[in-house]
């Protein structure tokens, strides 16, 4: 019988749940999906009972693999922001709201009236913002009155999971600097702000460190799943702290961040103070080590790749519209992309934003409109750099997600960026991470860093290369959003 912990991440599209022996090996995997409510126009539910029977489903497929492991700890991670409202009995009391829902441009307004800007930035590393989950609230409060008043606690995704595995309601810290009233320098919830919001902090967990064993697996649990008794449920992180764990990136090491290429584009880099961009232009989080990290998003990056294909080439295959941008040249031939296709994140928080291509003549391809497409999102993610590089510079980035896969767009976004980028061998992701967490949390490794020495993956090297064409596009790109304003 050898060891092994079961890493679990609660995504928005589904589970994965994946189980890796002390050297870092994985010994088995599965995921299961659960449906995404949409029930008015901008918002986004799931139901938290299908995230609980995904879950043990996975758990349970995982575990009918083992037959010569022995399980001892599971690590939890998952989609952030989201709220899971409950009563006295821990029962939901609604679906959740998640991160990517958009009702509460009031409820943000009012949190901006009550608490001067700057301070929240100050305080919580963030402004108010549509996803987080304290807006959530607050909308509850106004829109659902009856729901509100039964209210005994709220919690994050994963920690609602955590909360049915083990009967234990904790959250940790960074998961919980995604609600929106974290004291960022005390990692304790901000009694202040809740003060002066009128709410009551008891609705909150107790917050306790990612690598903390939340409780233990209960009997009937253990029974369903086939995992012991009373296994350590290690608390974890927000998939992207856990993510960036599972690249070995830590705030003891201020040289490497990340770069995800998903439908979204994600920049990570860790940062051993609590320092947040004045004009809360990127968000500022805790990190899972006790240090912190920045985060900047760009909403539409393989999205946007997604949404020309889909629209413009339904037959052509993303390998051969890449190869097709070749065709072209640095510049796109003068064609700008906004990738603004969502509205945006960072730097703008500007959720009616739109995309645009522009200085399109006859004489342009769709090598050409492919390629300013690729470098649209580059330069998005260059202004993002720009703004967490003035507070915290970063040497290199690892790059992953299916963009990454990309030797072309890995070169122009090494370019765009003017970083090193380093492609992993192994991306394994937020599973992986709370996996390693949950090692630590058992003794395992005696700390994080020393798990990480071990588990961080070698990649290869895509080396920037000078462009004077990248400059002055990147100094045309800028101006498109102020420009396009006027023609929304
Ligand atoms: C981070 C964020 C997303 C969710 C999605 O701020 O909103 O990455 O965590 O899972």
């Amino acid at each position: 019988m050898s060891d092994i912990v079961v890493g679990l991440d609660l995504g928005t599209g589904g589970v994965r749940v994946i189980a890796v022996d002390l050297q870092g090996k994985i010994i088995a995997q599965e995921t299961r999906s659960y449906p995404l409510l949409t029930p008015q126009p901008g918002w986004t539910e799931q139901n938290s009972e299908d995230w609980v029977e995904a879950s043990l489903q996975a758990l349970f497929d995982v575990t009918q693999q083992l037959d010569k492991h022995r399980a001892i700890a599971l690590g939890l991670s998952g989609q952030m922001h989201g709220m899971v409202p409950l009563d006295a009995e821990g029962k939901a009391i609604r679906a959740a709201i998640l991160w990517n829902d958009q009702r509460t441009g009031k409820a943000v307004a009012e949190i901006e009236a009550t608490i001067p800007r700057q301070e929240l930035i100050q305080r919580t590393g963030n402004p108010a913002i549509t996803g987080f989950q304290l807006p959530k609230l607050l909308w509850l409060r106004t829109e659902e009155p009856q729901a509100y008043a039964r209210l005994w606690q709220i919690l994050l995704p994963k920690d609602y999971l955590g909360y049915v595995l083990t009967g234990e309601s904790v959250t940790e810290p960074s998961d919980a600097s995604g609600v929106g009233c974290l004291n960022l320098a005390l990692q304790q919830w901000d009694t202040e702000i809740l003060h002066d919001l009128n709410i009551n902090p008891a609705l909150f967990p107790p917050l306790i460190k990612s690598t903390a064993i939340a409780g233990r697996l209960k009997s009937e649990i253990a029974a369903r799943v086939g995992l012991p008794v009373g296994l350590p449920v290690v608390a974890g992180g927000g998939d992207n702290a856990a993510a960036a764990i599972a690249l070995g990136i830590s705030s003891t090491n201020l040289n490497q961040g990340s770069l995800s290429i998903g439908t979204s584009g994600v920049i990570f880099v860790p940062c051993d103070r609590p320092i947040p961009d004045p004009e809360g232009r990127v968000h500022l989080f805790c990190h899972v080590d006790g240090g912190y990290h920045l985060l900047g998003v760009t909403l539409a990056a393989g999205g946007s790749l997604r949404w020309y294909r889909d629209t413009f080439a339904p037959q052509t295959s993303y390998t051969d519209l890449i190869d097709m941008a070749e065709r072209s040249q640095p510049g796109a031939r003068g064609v700008l992309f906004l990738p603004h296709l969502s509205g945006e994140r960072s730097p703008y928080l500007d959720p009616d934003t739109r995309g645009a291509l522009v200085n399109l003549s006859l004489a342009h391809t769709s090598a050409d409109i492919t390629r300013a497409i690729l470098e649209g999102v580059a330069f998005s993610l260059r202004e993002t750099l720009e703004v967490i590089g003035a507070i915290a510079p970063v040497h290199q980035l690892l790059a992953t997600g299916g963009g990454a896969r990309s030797h072309i767009w890995l070169q122009i976004l090494a370019n765009v960026l003017q970083t090193e980028l380093i492609a992993p061998n192994a991306e394994e992701g937020a599973a992986y991470g709370a996996a390693i967490l949950a090692m630590v949390g058992v003794g395992a490794y005696p700390n994080l860093e020393a798990a990480l020495k071990i588990f961080s993956p070698d990649g290869n090297v895509v080396q920037p290369q000078a462009n004077a064409v990248y400059e002055t596009g990147f100094k045309r790109y800028k101006l498109l959003y102020d420009t396009l304003k006027a023609v929304r």
